[in-house]
């Protein structure tokens, strides 16, 4: 096994030491390790992925579709993709120029920042947030700032917006929406959308809008953030949570041509174009009735999930705001609890067996929260809350 010259140790880009691995990942690492753990920590489908979007993978593999596709991704899933945006949303976007298909949204996102940061722009993040924005955003060269919205029920308002504008100006390059968001399930509504962009389009911020989570709302369908400001978004999307694709990496970057061209340099130079065979289920899945059907069927499960876990989280005693969309509980650990959310976290999993993500892990206001994540059977969230409550009583008699 070679070891590394120790001079190499200090001539990597100096930007990797102000990151860490995902602290989601290291929990999860931590608590694995734990006989019988039941772990509902990761954002992860429990469904198999519909058997006729598997067939399409299989079609292209046996037909021989092996040789470098477009680097923006084959023709057919970008049609895919803007009839599905057309379709579901009210975009419009053309596919030959305004649409690239990445290697997961986790692609999309680091191609954005990496494309249009510059050393010292700032890059607005509301928290609790998908943790990844804050190590690309470094990497990047970039600066995060932390916009707490756990005051507003983790909803980002227009004055909250406007004092960040306010107090960092022109060096704001670019902010994260992320809706329904990882990791609250909380979502905005038509006039939530458009007094946002009301005050965005005074600015030339540009905005990253995930809405990789966009087919998993229950109470009322979404809202594209490019609906009302197309000129200055950058829309993510992809296949991996409205069809329990994780495994096969295909996402979705749309936005105005001009920046496409650009966000499609930093595309090629990393991954060339993605796999053709996931580029061929991923058209079957947002290009077909049957797609559309799929996401259906698993959005009424994950609903049945998400009330079964709601009302018992809420019934001991944990505040909940209810999840509108995408799959996970953001839970306010009860006040007789005193421990900070990592001690709690950790307590749970060795004593009783169960583990839900620290909220810390997703920025300033996710302290004193866990995360769970329901795209698990109910069988196993079932045990989950037994688990879970077994351990509350017990702590309530001590
Ligand atoms: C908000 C958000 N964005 C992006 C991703 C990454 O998606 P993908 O698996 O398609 O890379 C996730 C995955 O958990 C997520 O929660």
């Amino acid at each position: 096994m070679p070891h590394a010259k120790p001079a190499l140790l200090s001539s990597f880009n100096q930007r990797l030491d102000l990151v860490q691995p995902s602290a989601i990942r290291a929990f999860d690492n931590e608590v694995s390790a734990i006989p019988n753990i039941l772990k509902l920590t990761l954002g992860e489908p429990d469904f198999n992925v519909p058997e006729h979007i598997k067939q399409a993978a299989v079609k292209s593999i046996t037909d021989n579709d092996s040789h470098y596709a477009a680097s923006n991704g084959t023709l057919a899933v970008r049609e895919a993709a803007a009839g599905f945006l057309a379709d579901r949303y009210g975009l419009t976007y053309d596919a030959a120029s305004e649409i690239i298909v990445t290697v997961g949204a986790t692609e999309g996102i680091y191609t954005v920042v990496t494309s249009l940061l510059n050393p010292g722009d700032k890059v607005l993040l509301p928290t609790p947030i998908f943790p990844l924005y804050i190590p690309v955003t470094l990497v990047g060269g970039g600066e995060p700032v932390f916009i707490d919205t756990s005051a507003n029920d983790f909803v980002l308002s227009p004055d909250m917006l406007r004092a960040a504008i306010a107090a960092h100006g022109d060096k704001i390059k670019a902010i994260v929406l992320n809706f329904p968001s990882n990791p609250t399930g909380v979502t905005y509504n038509e006039a939530e959308v458009q007094a946002l962009a009301e005050v965005l389009r005074e600015t030339d911020i540009v905005v990253i809008s995930d809405e990789i989570y966009s087919e998993l709302t229950y109470d009322a369908s979404h809202v594209s953030m490019a609906k009302y400001l197309p000129e200055q978004t950058i829309l993510l999307n992809g296949v991996s949570k409205s069809h329990a694709m994780t495994g096969y990496r295909i996402g979705l970057l749309a936005g105005p041509a001009e920046l496409v061209a650009k966000l499609g340099l930093i595309h090629q130079f990393t991954i060339t174009t993605p796999t053709n065979s996931a580029m061929a289920a991923a058209a079957e899945a947002l290009g077909t009735a049957a797609g559309k059907a799929d996401t259906l069927a698993m959005k009424s499960e994950y609903q049945a999930r998400r009330d079964f876990v709601y009302q018992t989280m809420t019934a001991l005693g944990f505040e909940v705001p209810k999840p509108a969309g995408a799959f996970y509980i953001f839970a306010k650990i009860p006040a007789d609890f005193t421990q900070d959310d990592v001690a709690f976290a950790r307590d749970l999993a060795e004593k009783n067996q169960v583990a839900f993500v620290p909220g810390s892990a997703f920025g300033p206001g996710g302290e004193g929260y866990v995360r769970l994540s329901y795209a698990a059977s109910m069988a196993t969230l079932q045990e989950a809350m037994s688990r879970l409550t077994a351990y509350i009583l017990a702590g309530r008699d001590d």
